[in-house]
């Protein structure tokens, strides 16, 4: 097969597979389109009810990584408004933007950056606007309007990507002195640095971790929650004494990288990128890419930031933000290393990583998602056999009762078993249980694997035993 061949049938296979997540996530209630009866609203998404408990599954083991197995790392929870002096400071109210283009002639409103990336030319939506401009230039004939066609664009122009808000100005012209719904979490958590060293016993080296809604109006909103105008970010910042950044940060990378291998992401679907095109204040950006269908991408952001945050909000806020060294007596500006990801991100990765679609022995297909236990929405699927026998449906009940207490059971008596299973497979559940005549007679239920389909008789206690083994 030749180069081009091999790329647009792996294309075609990421395209596919694109579609079966997507498909899966609207059909099994993970994700829904936002106001879907009004038409939906662009760029933003709704969590289901399996998608709610997949979410919160990483962000339970994201916050247990840095919080509960670290004795360095405090927890946050700032407000989602901040004092816009804040946006000043950290520059976002004047450089957080996306180069924007339109075009000419169906006046489709692009990111020029993407247009560029679409086209096979290298552009990093870290490069300033003039950067990216003059690649645009040389290269107008390569880039086609995904929307008519087109080769005809506007010159790119800053499009400033922070939310604006009303709140407190109850003004008519508020636009002009607008609050900001945060374009990040971890500006809550610079401001509360002082808070935090003042108020508990963190010396440096110590983090605070933040996991938190933020806002982008970015541009062009593709790839499903990939990229959306509101979504979630986990978000750690480490302080460190100048001098130190190198090595916390490289310390940083590598525990960042095995989060992902623990959450069972194959190694071959991650991989590292470097920014060349570092903004000025940082010392050094890796991200951690994902190989979703679409292509490796940015899926989490390892930044050796220096000292220019607690600068910056030092000088914009006339406080003394330096650190004094209790054995030293040294007093400086701590440098910051920053670790920063996105739940939408990695919950996309995570099913993309775990969806397989296989057929058995006898010739029947199955969708299975699998998905390490820790991150499973639904730990143990409980049947009875029928549904019409009581004494069946309550003895599932008696047993679902007491397994519910530990973990997170799904009670389901609809159907044949074989489509039960089924259903239980595409969301990803570990083990699924049949309470039958057995069960009735000598206490036996059926426990079910997900991933080898046998099935195997325990009793009520040696399975609390096996399933406690298994998923704690
Ligand atoms: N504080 C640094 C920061 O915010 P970033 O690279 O802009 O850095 C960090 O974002 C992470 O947040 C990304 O790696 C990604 O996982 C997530 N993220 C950023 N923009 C996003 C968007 N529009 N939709 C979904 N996730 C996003």
């Amino acid at each position: 097969m030749t180069k081009d061949k091999k790329e647009n049938s792996q294309k075609k296979d990421g395209d596919d597979k694109f579609a079966k997540l997507v498909s899966l996530c609207k059909r099994r209630g993970f994700v829904f389109p936002s106001s879907e009866i009004y038409e939906g609203f662009t760029a933003v998404y709704d969590y289901g009810p399996y998608g709610v408990e997949l979410a919160n599954n990483i962000k339970k083991l994201w916050w247990k990584e840095m919080t509960q197995l670290r004795d360095d790392v405090v927890g946050l929870d700032s407000a989602i408004f901040m004092s816009p002096k804040i946006w000043e400071a950290s520059g976002h109210v004047k450089g957080f933007s996306d180069p924007l283009t339109e075009c000419k002639k169906c006046h489709a409103r692009l990111r020029l950056d993407t247009l560029l990336e679409d086209a096979g030319i290298f552009a990093d939506e870290k490069m300033t606007e003039d950067e990216i401009n003059k690649i645009f230039e040389n290269n107008k004939d390569k880039i086609k309007c995904p929307t008519c066609g087109a080769k005809d664009f506007t010159p790119g122009k800053k499009f400033n990507l922070l939310v604006q808000s009303n709140l407190g100005n109850f003004t008519s012209d508020w636009t002009k002195e607008p609050t900001y719904l945060r374009g990040e979490t971890c500006q809550g958590i610079y401001v509360n640095y002082k808070n935090i060293v003042d108020s508990s016993r963190v010396k440096i080296p110590f983090g605070v971790a933040q996991i938190g809604k933020a806002f982008r109006n970015e541009i062009t909103a593709r790839q499903f929650i990939f990229r959306t105008r509101e979504f979630e970010q986990m978000e750690m910042q480490y302080f460190i004494k100048p001098g130190d950044d190198e090595k916390f940060f490289n310390e940083w990378k590598q525990l960042r990288y095995d989060f992902y291998l623990k959450l069972g992401f194959l190694p071959e679907n991650l991989r590292w990128h470097q920014h060349e095109n570092l903004v000025f204040y940082a010392k050094a950006a890796y991200d951690i890419e994902f190989n979703f269908p679409f292509g490796f991408k940015e899926m989490e952001g390892i930044h050796a930031r220096g000292d220019y945050d607690l600068s910056q909000h030092a000088k914009f806020s006339s406080q003394d933000l330096n650190y004094l060294d209790p054995q030293t007596n040294e007093r400086f500006v701590p440098h910051i290393v920053e670790t920063s990801a996105g739940v939408g991100r990695i919950f996309l990765a995570a099913l993309s990583n775990a969806y397989r679609e296989e057929v058995n022995e006898g010739g029947e297909p199955r969708v299975v998602l699998s998905l390490k236990p820790s991150l499973a929405p639904i730990k143990v699927a409980v049947f009875p056999l029928l549904k019409n026998k009581p004494e069946l449906v309550a003895k599932a009940r008696e047993i679902f009762d007491i397994l519910k207490q530990k973990w997170k059971c799904e009670f389901d008596d609809n159907g044949n078993i074989g489509k039960r299973y089924r259903r239980q497979d595409e969301i990803g559940t570990p083990y699924c249980l049949t309470i039958d005549f057995d069960t009735l007679e000598n206490s036996e239920i059926t426990l079910r694997d997900r991933e080898t389909m046998e099935q195997k008789k325990f009793s009520l206690e040696n399975l609390l035993t096996y399933l406690h083994q298994e998923l704690d």
